[in-house]
């Protein structure tokens, strides 16, 4: 594509044949820029502005945009004029990967079913988790998020995502995260196939479970013949500290779901990592050698991005650089912000991180959060992530199912001096939220641009 063609000048095809909602969106935002390189975690714009990602893509870029060891691994596969599509061949390239992420989950994972998205690995565990159990209920942690195909949203209880697209699947059954009472409770009538729970829940606002929650949620699942499944979409590769979050907390999945920052976000891929006992009980005769399969899944382009990926994760050390990185962050946090009123809690595991708000104590200023919380409930986190992004170039974004926590997961590549940035540029913010001036104004713009366009 020429350079003319993939410029800003062309944002009305996409308005007029993609989405126009979400242009819309962008507008009001004051966030639609035309990004012309992305390198590491910094985002560079045709207006000159260098913006620091810390959003990463939802944890895609584990290993910074554009990483060149991915870049180049992908290049080169090219060049090659490999089978990149042959349907009927071993793609040895799918093996060697395989081999990679089950070594390095370890425990009980020693097979692995290759797909092209984080919904589409959770499709693969409703069907697997019933082959297995010859059962057909699944539980899953409420308040979670795990894609948007009809079988995921069958685990997520948020009807802001559900509403219009059922009926879902029937005997779905949502527990509170944390809760081993009401967990118990579900296992034991052993209708259930599968507990499916992020060992993190990202997007419910960076959610850690309570001490030995998930090591008796496993051994529960254990007495009661369900599989205990972690959707590690956000957590695996290394987002968190070691390759899987499971190995902070001492369990041994019997499956779990990567996807996103797999192949160095560049080309789209995903895997269930899974015990021989789940794979015997799904392919188990020739016949059903192709029983569940995607098209794309073992592609060559998708399975080199994927083993190069793992070279810079492993060259660079880059979990623990994270986990060091992180836990440095946090304490900057606490120590800069944590004595604002509307700071609740900063927390968070490696290189993921929640700042979770809450409305002020001060009359005037709670009526006039009040007042844009009514308008839309995620009014204030928008104006925060707007703020930070217009003011302090920093790209960020609220928890999808909980607005009143700000994710920061930036790239696990992002050096100190980016992260003190970011430190800097919230307390200037989180400052200005707490006059009565400046940050509620600009709310106030922001509430007429969007009652303007709904
Ligand atoms: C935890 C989790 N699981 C599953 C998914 C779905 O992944 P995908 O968008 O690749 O289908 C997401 C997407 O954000 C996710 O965060």
């Amino acid at each position: 594509m020429s350079e003319a063609k993939n410029s800003s000048a062309q944002q009305p095809l996409y308005e007029k044949y993609v989405n126009p909602q979400w242009v819309r969106l962008l507008d009001v935002l004051g966030m639609n820029v035309h990004y012309t390189s992305c390198l590491g975690s910094e985002l560079f714009t045709d207006d000159g502005r260098r913006i620091l990602d810390f959003n990463s893509g939802y944890c895609v870029h584990n290993v910074g945009h554009n990483h060149p060891g991915v870049v180049r691994a992908i290049k080169a596969e090219l060049d090659r004029n490999g089978p990149a599509m042959l349907q009927g061949h071993v793609p040895e390239l799918a093996g060697e990967l395989a081999q990679r992420l089950c070594t390095q989950a370890g425990g009980r994972l020693s097979k692995a079913f290759f797909c092209s998205s984080g919904s589409e690995g959770v499709e693969a565990v409703i069907k697997f988790a019933r082959a297995n159990t010859k059962r057909a209920g699944i539980l899953y942690a409420g308040g979670g998020f795990h894609g948007l195909t009809c079988g995921a949203l069958s685990l997520m209880d948020n009807p802001f995502w559900t509403t219009e697209f059922g009926p879902l699947l029937p005997e779905t059954q949502a527990v509170p995260f944390g809760d081993l009472g009401q967990l118990e409770k579900h296992l034991s009538s052993r209708k259930f196939a599968a507990f499916v729970i992020e060992p993190i829940q990202a997007e419910a606002g960076v959610l850690i479970p309570p001490p030995n929650y998930l090591e008796q949620a496993q051994s529960l699942c254990r007495r009661h013949g369900t599989l205990f499944v972690l959707d590690e979409v956000q957590t695996g590769m290394y987002r968190t500290g070691p390759f899987l979050a499971a190995h902070h907390f001492r369990v041994e999945p019997d499956m779990v779901i990567l996807a996103k920052a797999i192949s160095g976000g560049l080309i789209p891929s995903g895997a269930v990592l899974m015990s021989d006992a789940v794979y015997n009980s799904v392919y188990t005769s020739f016949k059903r050698s192709i029983i569940h399969t995607s098209t794309y899944s073992e592609n060559s382009l998708s399975m080199r991005a994927g083993l190069a990926t793992m070279d810079v994760l492993a060259d660079g050390n880059l979990g623990e650089r994270g986990a060091r990185l992180g836990r440095q962050l946090r304490e900057k946090l606490i120590s800069r912000l944590s004595h604002y009123d509307m700071v609740k809690e900063i927390r968070g595991l490696g290189m993921m991180s929640g700042i979770e708000f809450r409305p002020p104590k001060k009359f005037r200023l709670r009526i006039l959060f009040e007042a844009f919380s009514r308008i839309h409930p995620a009014m204030f986190g928008q104006v925060l992530v707007m703020r930070l992004f217009r003011d302090k170039a920093i790209y960020s974004q609220i928890c999808g199912n909980n607005f009143m926590v700000l994710k920061v997961a930036p790239a696990l590549v992002i050096n100190e001096s980016q992260l003190d940035e970011f430190v800097d540029a919230m307390e200037v913010i989180v400052d200005s939220m707490h006059a009565s001036t400046g940050f509620w104004t600009e709310a106030l713009g922001m509430a007429r641009r969007v009652i303007n366009v709904i």
